[in-house]
């Protein structure tokens, strides 16, 4: 059998698929991705009784429509090389530029894969038709996503090792409002982001140093659909987007933020080559992100604040020297690593305390990719 990730309709046959070619997959990129810091991707499981005893009925007529939605399925079979995907020049590619494309290639699978594998255990464990249905559908799209990204992997000589990946990383449990704060945040944020890449590509195709961009609308309508479902798992409990918990709601969206500010100034290079200056990039995403996330959430970052761009470029400066002390080892490298620490510590708390911008929540959460 040789069939493709883009074709298979489970998460299950994409895996099976996937762990056949594993025989290619290399070390040192599966090393990369086995990395549990801050800021790199992470495995998460949950109290899965607890997610599969939802109740979807108060949002029923807008739940019937997103599964159809996704039932009809309409990017089956697009998730893989075609007559548009332009031979790529791995060995001319400045050294620097390779390794941090690499680097986001490699960061952006595990993501992929790492919603797959909670989507598809959801699926595994629950009871609820409503719940399982969704997991599994939204598990099949991750799937196809990490599996494209492994065939771009591949023609560079590397690819990540998915099957060990499964069996080997280390899994952090999140309750499960936890879950849908970071996963609903995740999944609308990586909307924006690759919708931003890839507008911003439509008009300068000259920046667009590889073919992967191509495919990124119809890839940032699954992440779109996975957050509209998200948000309908929100809505089925007002609690989960009030009192208190406003105050994690305001935690989850300083933390993806700021996570991918630090994050993508790691990699210079790689924006210079899309033509994209990363503070303009990221002050984008995150004008979309905040705008989508009216949708259920009743606040949003004051990302205008003065403090807000301060405060993201002492949390970035505060890591590089983490990164720097950690490189020299020793005595001062801890100092450096505990002072850096400290300082990007505070820095988070001063963004964390900047006032927000309160928002009225409408009666259905439900929004169409528009961007
Ligand atoms: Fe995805
Ligand atoms: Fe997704």
């Amino acid at each position: 059998m040789n069939m493709h990730t883009a074709d298979a309709v489970t998460a299950e046959e994409s895996i099976a698929i996937q762990e056949r070619q594993a025989a290619f997959d290399s070390k040192a990129a599966t090393a990369v991705a086995m990395q549990d810091t801050l800021l790199t991707p992470r495995f998460y499981t949950t109290d899965f009784d607890e997610l599969d005893a939802i109740d979807v009925s108060s949002v029923r007529e807008d739940w019937d429509k997103l599964i159809a939605q996704m039932v009809s399925d309409p990017n089956k079979g697009h998730f893989k090389k075609n007559e548009d995907w332009d031979h790529v020049d791995w060995d001319g590619m400045d050294p620097t530029l390779r390794k941090e494309f690499i680097d986001f290639l490699i960061s952006s699978c595990t993501a992929e894969f790492s919603g797959c594998v909670l989507y598809k255990e959801m699926k595994r464990r629950g009871s609820n038709k409503d719940i399982t249905q969704l997991f599994q559908l939204m598990a099949r799209d991750e799937a196809r996503h990490a599996g494209f990204i492994n065939d771009a992997l591949r023609e560079a000589g590397v690819a990540v090792n998915l099957g060990f990946l499964t069996q080997k990383k280390k899994y952090t449990y999140f309750r499960p409002k936890f879950i849908y704060y970071a996963t609903y945040l995740s999944e609308k944020i990586g909307y924006a982001r690759y919708i931003t890449i890839f507008r911003h590509l439509e008009a300068h195709p000259e920046h667009r140093f590889h073919p992967i961009f191509k495919w990124f609308q119809e890839w940032c309508n699954d992440e779109f659909s996975h957050g509209e479902a998200f948000a309908l798992l929100m809505k089925t409990d007002p609690k989960l987007t009030s009192g208190g918990n406003v105050w994690w709601i305001k935690f989850f969206l300083t933390a993806v933020y700021s996570t991918m500010h630090v994050r993508d100034h790691q990699r210079p290079a790689f924006h210079a080559a899309l033509g994209v200056d990363t503070d303009w990039y990221g002050h984008e995403v995150f004008t979309k992100t905040s705008e989508l996330s009216k949708q259920i959430f009743p606040i949003t970052l004051d990302i205008e604040h003065p403090r807000w761009a301060r405060g993201l470029k002492r949390l970035q400066a505060a890591n590089a020297d983490i990164a720097e002390a950690k490189e020299r080892g020793g005595l001062s490298g801890w100092l450096g690593k505990t002072w850096g620490s400290a300082r990007a510590a505070a820095a988070f708390v001063s963004l964390y305390t900047i006032p927000s911008v309160p928002n009225r929540v409408p009666e259905s959460p439900r929004l169409e990719p528009a961007y």
